[in-house]
């Protein structure tokens, strides 16, 4: 079922974290919503411009819908992720999301602000949440790419005049991590201080971590042995860090990365070991396995493993 994002960070806020995976096909779907309901997990499922450009937006919102369908114990938020201004009011005026996320981050903050604010207007007529972000994280955004010295964590102060002025719902805070699969040289830990200052300073507003794949070091040592060249000195994110962050504030854990990865390893082991077949469902049929377990385990790491029940009993969902 589907149900408001701000409902979902009602009850997750300061007790666990709500896994924000990206998805961009029906085996995606398919794998992440029976992880979640393996874990007894509430989760959002993100579609970013280039997921509703991938095959056609009306197609990524009709399997989502047979998807609510198929698996009718699944309780999750639709949230469209990284979106401009029009994508927003796409979203907004489709009926279909439960919220937006407003991404102008890369403007000065009067502008971002400005935007942001246009954005929460026509999102809080429709019933719809709004995320907005400040600071700039590294790596690479839909088609801009914020090279490592341009990426800036977010000022707690200036984060907090963003919130009260924009009337945004939550808040992507750069707090250390970087989008895409390389994100550290060795060991790095996520800026706690940033956090707890927000929190301090704004307690209550639902924190967003983006860039928050763990790059698992063994997923990209069989990405290579089965033919890929991924730098095997890519680092992410400590998936022991999640829950702390979590009790401080960041509700939303957006993971893109490390299901491509687990997507990538399956299908060029498959070919490797099975170099005449054809036939993409064999491998299909295993990454979906793959990704439910993939999923679950994350859902573990962010405390939303085994809220199910609650999350039904607090909504009154049947
Ligand atoms: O932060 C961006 C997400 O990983 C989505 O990536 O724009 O390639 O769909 P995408
Ligand atoms: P990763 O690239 O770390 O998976 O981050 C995804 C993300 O932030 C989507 O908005
Ligand atoms: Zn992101």
């Amino acid at each position: 079922m589907i149900v408001t994002t701000s409902d979902l960070f009602k009850i997750a806020y300061g007790k666990f974290a709500i896994g924000a995976y990206n998805i961009n096909n029906a085996e995606q779907i398919m794998g992440l919503f029976r992880g979640c309901i393996m874990s007894k997990a509430p989760f959002i499922i993100q579609i970013s411009k280039g997921a509703r450009k991938y095959s056609d937006k009306r197609m990524m919102e009709a399997m989502i819908r047979a998807a609510s369908e198929i698996f009718p114990e699944a309780v999750f938020a639709v949230h469209l992720d990284h979106g401009d201004e029009a994508t927003c009011y796409d979203c907004i005026d489709s009926g279909f999301y439960s919220s937006v996320m407003i991404d102008a981050s890369h403007d000065p903050f009067e502008e971002n602000v400005a935007i942001t604010k246009r954005v929460v207007d026509r999102a809080h007529a429709k019933g719809l949440s709004v995320e907005a972000e400040i600071g700039m994280l590294g790596g690479v955004e839909e088609d801009i790419q914020v090279d490592e010295k341009n990426a800036c964590l977010t000022d707690p102060v200036e984060a907090v005049e963003f919130v009260k002025q924009s009337g945004c719902d939550s808040l992507a805070a750069a707090i250390g991590t970087s989008h895409g699969a390389y994100k550290f040289k060795g060991r790095q830990s996520l800026h706690f201080n940033v956090i707890e200052k927000i929190k301090e300073l704004s307690p209550g507003l639902p924190i967003v971590m983006h860039g928050s794949s763990s790059v698992p070091k063994e997923e990209v040592l069989r990405i290579n042995a089965a033919g890929g060249t991924l730098d095997p000195s890519a680092c992410g994110v400590d998936e022991n860090e999640y829950l702390p962050a979590a009790k401080l504030g960041v509700t939303k854990v957006n993971i893109d990365t490390d299901g491509r990865l687990v997507w990538t390893r399956v299908h060029r082991e498959y070919f490797r070991d099975n170099p005449g077949q054809f036939d993409f469902r064999p491998p299909g049929i295993i990454f979906m396995d793959e990704y439910a377990k993939f999923i679950a385990a994350k859902n573990e790491k962010l405390g939303s493993a085994g809220t199910l029940d609650e999350i039904k009993e607090t909504l009154k969902i049947k």
